[in-house]
């Protein structure tokens, strides 16, 4: 799987399909002379060697001819004659602030090693890593570049530690996770952008001379650009073409950039925002990055996402919940907001157990004296009036109606009316002298002090331990502004940020790993933190405060493309839809809803015999094929018009669930066929509503026969079965 061609001086990393080959250059500089499709164990030396240069770059080493500018890097420095931007940047004490770091060795180990306080993937098996030990002769300093290369899951993943071995503290001003040269800039930039409510647009563009990317500043990867970036060809489509993805393992604020040079080449990068960072490496310490995620397929972006599904399916989730059915939950957040009593709840709860429901989930406003958004956070103990008594007597009726119990908490905040901040107000994110800014009524509270963490340890401890709690929704509400600690010293101020993820990590990591049996999802007002690095510690998040199904269309595609149907959270809440006020039918919302973890949110009270009804069929059929809905192969399917339908299909063994919604009625068309894809072209597959059969060869060349649009068609699922 990866190997050490001597002769040739060059590392072949290889997947069943991919191939990423590393050759250190006679100056010891590596070079990144090939990623893309396998091509197998062929010298690829000719690759930088022939270059023709182009002029007025400088010569590296004072060797004529040598334009290290020109060469793809595997992990740039500044310093030299490539003026590019560099991947990392540091800065000494006195006060040079270049670098040169060439290979010393290498070992390739069995396995992947786990990273110090972070998220990361984790090895099943047929995985090998690759570690490439550079050294700065001048400053004593040690840099590790980690890759290692997931075999069968045609994944790879990187991380890159500085280890100081010089006498002097050194400060870290920049160190991506990852950087690609590409010796092209032939390419379709492509993120997943958005806002509160509208997260995951799928942006598409093509690259342009100079610097381009996204990035976030808020103390959270957040709703505006998700740590996510893919160079694609141009003609790449859904089923077909080169496409080169980079995802982050990490929760903070991120930068992924490409940088087209002035030859038409272009670096791509992906690691912790240098805005607003750096980090002090006292001797003998070392910083380790976050991980990257990377890949390259040629099958377009239908295997991309699946590569990435099933690989964080299995190497990332942990492993008890990645592929367990999850409950179909009832959340009373859009049914009461705060305005709820124990009768309230308990109705509510009785009217979902009825219907098939298998999880209550009290969202905001159980506990201190939370009646608003203004107070209250931080209190973390039950309010026994509005909840009628204890809250384990609470529970208990719940769980006598056949349901789970389920709550809802936003512990990294604290509401400035709360004992928590009377008792504690010097424990809140703020800048001496300044006033902090409130945010939803509240002020964040320090994550990166020891003594926050362990409170918040104790108290999510206590309130598990004492109350059968099978799951919790942990929620952040905001952004993190006054950035800083009264925890480092003046001049380490830019440490904050990194030191706020790491402890809320490890918040996460002691509890999530205490209490291995509750369900932890994860929200930050909707998908502000949909990243892999929480996915690591809770196997679902909600993925949008907006839960009008139209909106969800495009929001659950964007989601899609990276992560799995059972990472992502769906509700059928109201109609009219209380963020955009439109109406939808009950089977639209249901449809959409099931893409992935499915649940209601509304009134069950105020609907109708026949919407009860047909709530109790969504429930009964997403139980019957719950393990196809969460953990099918998912493909997003090509329609008629983009702009006004959606498909996509989900296969699991021999069921395959097809779904198709088409949000107006167009007067005077004609009914077009769905095409479906990736079938077995001569297993016969059954359509259970008419018992009609098809080869997969038809289903996919012909296609499944689409209602005709009208004023009442709302969208439609088949259910096929393969036969043989
Ligand atoms: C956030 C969440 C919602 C809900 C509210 C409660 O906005 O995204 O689902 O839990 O908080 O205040």
């Amino acid at each position: 799987m990866i190997n050490y061609v001597e002769e040739h001086r060059q590392f072949n990393l290889m997947t069943t399909k991919t191939q990423l080959s590393i050759n250190i250059l006679p100056t010891n500089q590596l070079v990144l002379s090939y990623f893309g499709e396998k091509i197998g164990d062929v010298a690829l030396g000719y690759v930088t060697k022939e270059i023709k240069r182009a002029s007025y770059l400088a010569n590296a080493d004072n060797i004529p001819e040598f334009k290290l500018e020109q060469y793809p890097l595997l992990y740039p420095a500044y310093g030299n004659p490539d003026l590019r931007n560099p991947a990392f940047q540091l800065s000494h004490l006195d006060g040079s602030r270049i670098s040169d770091f060439r290979y010393v060795s290498h070992n390739i180990q069995k396995g992947k090693p786990a990273l110090p306080g972070l998220p990361a993937t984790f090895a099943t098996n047929q995985v090998e890593t690759l570690e490439l030990i550079l050294r700065d002769e001048v400053k004593g300093l040690e840099q590790v570049l980690s890759i290692s290369c997931f075999e069968k899951k045609d994944v790879f993943t990187q991380s890159v530690r500085l280890i100081n071995q010089g006498q002097d503290p050194i400060k870290i001003e920049k160190v991506m996770s990852l950087n690609l040269d590409f010796l092209t800039d032939r390419f379709d930039l492509l993120t997943l952008s958005g806002a509160w409510g509208r997260e995951m647009g799928l942006e598409r563009r093509p690259l342009h001379q100079g610097f381009q990317g996204i990035d976030s500043k808020r103390g959270a990867s957040g709703h505006g650009q998700n740590p996510f970036l893919a160079l694609a060809d141009p003609e790449t489509t859904e089923d077909a073409g080169a496409v080169y993805g980079m995802n982050l393992v990490y929760s903070g604020n991120f930068i992924g950039s490409v940088d087209v040079d002035m030859h038409q080449n272009c670096r791509m990068q992906l690691g912790i925002n240098p805005f607003e960072f750096d980090w002090e490496l006292a001797p003998e310490a070392s910083f380790t990055t976050p991980e990257a995620v990377f890949l390259f397929t040629a099958q377009g972006f239908n295997d991309m996402s699946q590569r990435l599904h099933h690989f964080y399916t299995e190497c990332l989730i942990t492993p008890s919940f990645a592929k367990r059915e999850r409950p179909i939950l009832i959340n009373n957040w859009e049914a009461t907001y705060f305005d709820f009593d124990q009768p309230i709840l308990l109705n509510l709860a009785k009217e979902a157990a009825d219907l098939g429901v298998e999880l209550f989930v009290l969202d905001d406003g159980w506990f201190g004296n939370r009646q608003r958004e203004d107070s209250s956070l931080g209190d973390w103990f039950p309010n026994q009036q509005k909840l009628g008594g204890p809250l384990p007597e609470l529970i208990q009726a719940i769980n006598d109606l056949g349901l789970a119990f389920g709550l809802w908490v936003e512990p990294e905040m604290v509401s400035p009316k709360s004992h928590l901040f009377t008792e504690h107000p010097d424990w809140i994110v703020q800048v001496p002298k300044r006033t902090p800014q409130q945010v939803r009524n509240q002020y964040v509270l320090d994550l990166s002090r020891t003594e926050v963490q362990t409170y918040l340890i104790d108290c999510l401890d206590r309130l598990l331990t004492e109350n059968n709690i099978a799951y919790i929704k942990w929620d952040m509400n905001r952004n993190i502004t006054d950035s800083g600690t009264k925890n480092l010293p003046p001049n380490r101020q830019k440490e904050f940020g990194h030191r706020y993820i790491l402890g809320l990590y490890h918040v996460l990591e002691t509890i999530t790993k205490r209490h291995p049996t509750v369900l932890f999802e994860s929200c930050a007002g909707g998908g502000g933190r949909f990243d892999p690095g929480m996915l690591y510690y809770t196997p679902q998040i909600w993925t949008s405060d907006d839960t009008d199904a139209i909106e969800r269309l495009k929001i659950q595609k964007g989601t899609s493309l990276i992560y799995p149907p059972a990472a992502m959270s769906g509700h059928v809440s109201a109609s009219p839809n209380h963020q955009v006020g439109r109406q939808t039918s009950l089977i639209t919302r249901g449809i959409v809803a099931k893409q992935g973890n499915f649940g209601y949110e509304l009134n069950l009270l105020d609907c109708t015999t026949v919407e009860k009804e047909i709530i109790k069929d969504q429930i009964s059929q997403y139980k019957k094929y719950r393990s196809v809905y969460q953990f099918g192969e998912q493909t997003r399917l090509t329609v008629f018009d983009e702009a006004n339908e959606m498909a996509w299909m989900k296969v699991l063994g021999d069921q395959v669930i097809v779904s198709y919604l088409a949000v107006l009625a167009k007067p005077n068309t004609v009914p077009k066929r769905l095409k479906l894809k990736g079938l077995a072209p001569q297993a016969t597959y059954q359509l259970l509503e008419s018992e009609a059969s098809y080869r997969g060869a038809e289903l996919m060349n012909i296609g499944l026969d689409l209602p005709r649009p009208s004023a009442d068609f709302y969208g439609k699922e088949w259910i096929l079965v393969k036969k043989d």
